[in-house]
C-alpha cells in the first residue's frame, strides 16, 4: 500500500459495524494499520465481530454497544473511548436504519423520529463529542455515510433519503466549522450494495434490487468489500486536501 493510504498508529471508530459495510470498513482500516473501536446495539455482537477481525487483520478491534438513536447511550460510548483508547484520528459514522418502504401520507410520527435519530442526530451528536479531542490532538477525519437516494428521493424512501440528506448538509456544515482545527469531513454515498439492508429492502419489494441492480451503470450490486478504498481514501492522507465533499460510489448510478 502506498504511504498515503497508511494509517498505522491510528485510531479509528467504525459505527454499524458487526456486519455489512461498517463490518468492511473497520478490517479494511485494520489492514491499512488502524486499531478500531466497532460498535452496534448488542455487546455480544460488538465483541463477536471484534474478535473476528482482530483475527483476520493482527490489529487491535474493540467491541462497545452504542444505540445511534440514544444520545446518553452516545455521550456514555465517547466517554468510554477516552478513557480505554485516547482521542480519535477516524471516526466513520456508517449505522443508519431504512426499516421500511413508507409512502409520506403513510410515516408516522414514531417512525418519522426513530429513523431521524439514528440517520441524523446520533452521527451528529457522536461527531460533535469526538471533535475537540480529535482537533486538540492534530486533527483527523471524520466520514458520514448517507446514500444516493440523498440526492433524488424516490417513492416509499422519504423519511431514509430525506435524513442522508440532512447528513450531507451537516457534513458541510461540520466541514466548515471544524476545518481549522485540522478536522476534515466529507461524506461518503453508496450505491447498491449486497448487505442486510439492501436483502430487506429487496424482501419488502421484490422488484426493487433487480430495478437498483440496473440503474447502476455496472447492472450489478456490489460486495461490501467494494466500498473499502473509498474509505481508505476519506480516511487517510491519500485526501488530505478534500473536505465538505460527498464521494459516489454507485457503479455509476445517475444522483440527478
Ligand atoms: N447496503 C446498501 O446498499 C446501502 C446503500 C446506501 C447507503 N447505505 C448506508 O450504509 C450504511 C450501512 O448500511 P448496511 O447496508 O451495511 O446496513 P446493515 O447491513 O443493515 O448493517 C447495519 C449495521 O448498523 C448496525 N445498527 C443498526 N441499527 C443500529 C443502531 N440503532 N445503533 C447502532 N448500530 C446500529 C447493525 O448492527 P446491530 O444489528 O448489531 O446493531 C449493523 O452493524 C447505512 O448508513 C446505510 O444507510 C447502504
Amino acid at each position: 500500500m502506498s504511504d498515503e493510504f497508511q494509517l498505522m498508529g491510528k485510531r479509528a471508530l467504525v459505527t454499524g459495524a458487526t456486519r455489512g459495510l461498517g463490518r468492511a470498513m473497520a478490517e479494511g482500516l485494520a489492514r491499512a494499520g488502524a486499531r478500531v473501536v466497532i460498535t452496534g446495539r448488542k455487546q455480544d455482537a460488538c465483541d463477536n465481530a471484534a474478535k473476528e477481525i482482530a483475527a483476520t487483520t493482527g490489529q487491535e478491534v474493540i467491541g462497545m454497544a452504542c444505540h445511534m438513536g440514544d444520545w446518553n447511550q452516545i455521550d456514555r460510548l465517547s466517554d468510554e473511548i477516552d478513557s480505554r483508547f485516547g482521542a480519535l484520528d477516524i471516526l466513520v459514522n456508517n449505522a443508519g436504519i431504512n426499516p421500511a418502504f413508507m409512502p409520506v401520507c403513510d410515516i408516522t410520527s414514531e417512525f418519522f423520529d426513530k429513523l431521524y435519530a439514528v440517520n441524523v442526530k446520533g452521527p451528529m451528536r457522536l461527531a460533535a463529542r469526538v471533535a475537540p479531542k480529535m482537533g486538540a490532538a492534530g486533527g483527523g477525519s471524520i466520514i458520514n455515510v448517507i446514500t444516493v437516494g440523498a440526492y433524488v428521493g424516490g417513492p416509499g424512501i422519504g423519511a431514509y433519503s430525506s435524513s442522508k440528506a440532512a447528513l450531507l448538509n451537516l457534513t458541510k456544515v461540520m466541514a466548515t466549522e471544524w476545518a481549522s482545527q485540522g478536522i476534515r469531513v466529507n461524506a461518503l454515498a453508496p450505491g447498491p450494495f449486497m448487505t442486510d439492508m439492501m436483502r430487506g429492502a429487496a424482501a419488502n419489494l421484490p422488484a426493487f434490487s433487480e430495478a437498483t441492480k440496473n440503474a447502476t451503470l455496472q447492472k450489478r450490486i456490489a460486495d461490501p468489500s467494494e466500498i473499502v478504498g473509498s474509505v481508505l481514501y476519506l480516511a487517510s492522507d491519500a485526501s488530505s486536501f478534500v473536505t465538505g465533499e460527498d464521494l459516489r460510489v454507485t457503479g455509476g448510478m445517475s444522483a440527478s
